[in-house]
């Protein structure tokens, strides 16, 4: 395997092809942002890494210590003076006998591909090796062109060539590996006389053929060194990852209704027998079970799905953990700290949040359940609301087992309704209920007899009846003429 090498990223960059404020290298592809795309692959291959940050250097840094804690190194390019400039920063800390340098946004470069190039390294005991591809596009000017000719090899940067593109379509990918002494000697021999001012690492493929140092190159498919400069190149980039992924998934039995409309982290699992659908988004550390569904337009994060659960179109979940058989939605909203319990079933237009709901329990249509304890078997009628704030603190509801909740119930917490209680509709519930109980917390209803009769002859067409008189339409029936008792 890859001995007595280390590596340098290069991510001091402005990123002045994004056209924004932030670091490109921050940009995230399928989840993962793009610096950690070389930062992981060389730490999966054990290259002590040392990354040089300038542009955002705080953002870069966190990035990185954050998923490498403190085993990868760190060095300040002050004034980005070009690729060159960024490597010669890092001088000082070149121990090992081969450099490998990468740029920091070529995010789609395979381990098998740094493992040839180092093979090919060593064999030719080179003094400056690196990886080259076919450009399918030549005019593109997002590359430095390869040009060879029987006895010297240079790479020419696009806004420095000036021969015609289509006679070479072979570019640099911005990965070199490098003999130490020979960098050592000859760094110092770069200069910035071409189009940008800037030093260019490239230059070191011309300073050690025309010293007639071996210089060797190994060929990688264009779509493995893609170089990441704008946001066309991201989302390029993003497709060709995510294809990845969903064919492996499709590989282990995972049925796509419409993989090219499916967004998928790279931190996602899916079981075999599953099903997603168009305009899903499955992300962060997202893993679903066997045999589950999810429907349209749904979007889980970091989110825990057991066997056979089915989230229904249009759903947001987010750290939540769905157990066996549950069913979600349509249109519900499952956020912060919920675990919703095995064959459980969470309706339309309902929101649950930091709450768990125990076995076969329903709340199928327009609830909101915050900061609850729902026990097992529990039925939650249309409409009903725990009131969880008081506009200070936030206040806990249980339900236990077995309890009944009719429709259109206010529980004020913090509140218990008790085992096998029983709260009548349109209650609102301010007071613990015990359990085998039923509460009624409502104004009660009265019929008068016969009394439509009366009212219609106030109706408006009525000379002598005056506006206020007719208070009474709608759901209040206060009508002044009316003896209060006879109401
Ligand atoms: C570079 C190569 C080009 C190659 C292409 C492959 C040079 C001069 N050109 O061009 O031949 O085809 O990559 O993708 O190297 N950076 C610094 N400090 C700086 C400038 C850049 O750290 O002062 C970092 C950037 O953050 C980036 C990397 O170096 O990660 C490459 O820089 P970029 O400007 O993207 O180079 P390209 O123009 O793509
Ligand atoms: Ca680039």
């Amino acid at each position: 395997m890859i001995n007595n090498v280390q590596a340098i990223i290069l991510a001091a960059g402005k990123s002045t092809r994004f056209n924004t404020e932030k670091t490109k290298l921050a940009e995230t592809i399928c989840g993962q942002a793009m610096i950690l795309f070389p930062t992981k692959l060389l730490a999966e291959l054990e290259i002590p890494t040392t990354v040089i940050i300038g542009y955002q250097k705080e953002i870069v840094k966190n990035i990185i210590t954050k998923e490498h804690n403190n085993s990868i190194e760190f060095v300040v390019q002050e004034q980005q003076n070009g690729t060159g400039h960024a490597l010669a920063c890092s001088k000082d800390l070149w121990h090992h006998d081969h450099i490998l340098v990468l740029n920091g946004d070529v995010p789609l470069i395979t381990k098998d591909i740094l493992v040839s190039l180092y093979n090919e390294h060593t064999k030719n005991n080179a003094a400056i090796s690196f990886i080259i591809s076919c450009n399918p596009d030549p005019t593109s000017k997002g590359y430095g062109k390869v040009i060879k000719t029987a006895t010297s090899i240079e790479i020419v940067e696009a806004k420095d060539f000036t021969g015609n593109p289509h006679d070479h379509c072979c570019i640099n990918a911005g990965i070199y590996l490098i003999n130490k002494t020979f960098l050592q000697n000859y760094i110092a021999n770069l200069n910035n006389n071409n189009a940008n001012n800037e030093f260019y690492i490239t230059d070191l493929v011309k300073i050690a053929s025309q010293n007639n140092l071996g210089v060797s190159t190994i060929h990688a498919p264009f779509d493995t060194i893609r170089g990441i400069n704008t946001f066309q190149e991201l989302w390029a980039a993003e497709q060709i990852k995510r294809s990845e992924l969903i064919k492996y998934w499709m590989d282990n039995g995972v049925r796509f209704s419409l993989a090219h409309h499916v967004h998928l982290g790279l931190n996602v699992h899916i079981g075999q027998g599953s099903y997603i659908g168009g305009g899903v988004h499955l992300l962060g550390n997202t893993t679903i079970g066997n045999n589950c569904t999810i429907a349209e337009f749904s979007s889980l994060e970091n989110v825990i799905l057991e066997d056979n659960v089915t989230i229904h179109p249009h759903c947001l979940v987010k750290n939540a953990f769905i157990q066996s058989g549950a069913e979600i939605g349509p249109f519900a909203h499952v956020r912060s700290n919920v675990t919703i319990g095995k064959n459980s079933s969470i309706g339309n237009f309902v929101e649950v949040k930091n709450s768990t709901i125990g076995t076969e329990t329903k709340a199928k249509h327009l609830t909101y359940i915050g900061d609850a304890a729902i026990g097992s078997h529990v039925n939650i009628g249309a409409g009903t609301i725990t009131c969880n704030y008081n506009g200070i603190t936030k206040n806990k509801t249980v339900i236990k087992d077995n309890a009944f909740i009719g429709s259109n119930n206010t529980l004020i917490a913090p509140i218990t309704i008790g085992d096998n209680a029983f709260t009548a509709a349109g209650s609102t519930i301010t007071d613990d209920v015990p359990d085998n109980a039923l509460a009624i917390a409502r104004s009660c209803q009265t019929n008068k007899k016969n009394y439509a009769e009366k009212l219609k002859k106030r109706s408006p067409q009525q000379k002598d009846a005056s506006p206020d008189d007719f208070s009474f339409i709608g759901a209040r029936v206060i009508y002044p003429d009316t003896p209060a008792d006879d109401l």
